[in-house]
């Protein structure tokens, strides 16, 4: 087999059998291919697409390339869940003690925030001595003995894909429905979860910009899970304002347990309780997702979904009192106002502007070796719906960057938000379900 075949193949608009993808991925891998080839098919798959098995197979190999995490000595079934990457995507934070406070285990792989979306682990960081790297045999017995764990991904899951996406990235080769959703699966599939949702989001803040993408992406990942006979849904959120009101890593675990102990806000309260809902469904434990809410409130109320956060951090050797008195966590030197110069119905929050803006304050990272400011960020005060007049507060901007630094940004933050004259309906903020 040669590659110059197989680009040929692709560039000409016929599929790839199986045994090609193989051998391009073995390739890659192996570094036997050339990255100008690499490129040159990728960039032919982003003009010429893939068919469904033709991705199947692209994912498996990928899957493949590297570690595949067995998590057989775990009992029960263990759930997982993905979200595309947003801005205030504290979900995880929420997801995994509510859903482990059912005897249902959830034993995460995350990643790190760059550039204007967050990560968990950053989040988890912002929890004094929390551990995100914890040997294999730890993270089992921690997921057996208190339901949950989050660390961060082994560092040989999917080669091929880190060696793939290195090139995307500088290549042009990013936009394509089937390697994105290769990609992505590639990885969740390695992690070794019985059921996975995805949370596909879409708008402004997100990787996919309208919902007719974002329904596509999540249609053909549901579609190599299925191929590959693991339960994978996808419901389809809206990025098209920050999710809940803080953004940065210490003000979102602050709103993370606030919501865990249903304190939080209602955008994120309700994806929360309906993803959970469907975890849930996947796990068995109820027959109908809609049938989960009652106890799913219970949890919340009786204190066990914040217990297990509580739990969750101790074993991860952070300090638990952050959890139960969240007026520990830093704070930043400066606090700002940034108040409304117009009147009118929030119509959007551009959530990119807020994910930027927080990262320039300090609160993320735009090279992977940037250190993060934990206690930086945006609170809002107004979301999309909400009236406002000249002279509310729109924002609190936390820094403990210098006046000259702070004040564009504040500028920013002012001006990511638009407004309409009139009143309208606000659209819920999960707008599918695919399963
Ligand atoms: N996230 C991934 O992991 N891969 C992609 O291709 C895009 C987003």
């Amino acid at each position: 087999m040669r590659m110059y075949d197989i680009i040929c193949k692709k560039r000409d608009g016929f599929s790839l059998t199986s045994q090609e993808i193989q051998f391009f991925i073995d390739g890659v891998t192996n570094k036997t291919i050339p990255d100008y080839q690499t490129s040159s098919l990728l960039m032919a798959i982003v003009l010429k697409g893939m068919n469904k098995e033709e991705t199947a197979a692209l994912t498996l190999a990928m899957m493949k390339s590297g570690d595949i995490i067995d998590l057989s000595q775990i009992e029960g079934i263990k759930v997982d869940k993905h979200s595309t990457g947003g801005v205030g995507d504290k979900t995880s934070l929420v997801l995994g003690p509510l859903v482990a406070s059912f005897g249902v285990k959830v034993a995460k792989m995350s990643g790190r925030g760059l550039g204007h979306t967050g990560g968990t682990l950053d989040k988890l960081e912002a929890i004094p001595g929390t551990k995100i790297e914890i040997e294999r045999d730890a993270f089992i017995k921690q997921v057996n003995e208190i339901g949950c764990a989050i660390i961060g991904q082994s560092g040989h899951l999917g080669p091929a894909d880190k060696k793939l996406y290195a090139l995307r990235d500088v290549t042009g080769t990013v936009e394509s429905i089937p390697l994105i959703a290769s990609s992505i699966m590639s990885k969740k599939l390695a992690s070794g979860s019985d059921t996975i949702l995805l949370d596909v989001k879409f708008g402004s803040g997100a990787f996919m910009k309208t919902l007719e993408d974002a329904k596509k992406l999540a249609e053909a990942m549901v579609a190599i899970g299925k191929s590959l006979k693991r339960d994978t849904r996808a419901i389809l959120t809206d990025m098209d304002q920050p999710l809940g009101l803080a953004v940065g890593n210490a003000l979102e675990v602050k709103e993370a347990i606030a919501t865990l102990k249903g304190e939080g806000p209602s955008d994120l309260t309700t994806l929360c309780l309906e993803a959970s809902a469907i975890m849930l469904e996947q796990a068995g434990v109820v027959k109908n997702a809609k049938d989960a809410y009652p106890a799913l409130e219970a949890k919340i109320k009786s204190g066990e979904a914040l217990l297990k956060l509580v739990e969750m951090i101790k074993a991860q050797g952070g300090d638990e009192t952050y959890i139960t008195n969240p007026e520990k966590f830093v704070k930043s030197a400066h606090v700002f106002e940034v108040l409304a110069t117009s009147a009118g119905y929030v119509q959007h929050i551009d959530s990119l502007a807020i994910g930027i803006a927080s990262m320039k304050l300090g609160g993320g990272r735009e090279t992977y070796e940037d250190v993060i400011d934990m206690s930086a960020g945006i609170v809002l005060n107004k979301k999309v719906g909400d009236q406002v007049q000249i002279g509310d507060r729109l924002a609190l901007v936390y820094t403990n960057k210098s006046d000259d630094v702070s004040r564009p940004i504040l500028v920013d933050v002012h001006d990511a938000f638009t407004y309409s004259k009139t009143k309208f309906e606000v659209k819920p903020i999960i707008h599918a379900y695919i399963k």
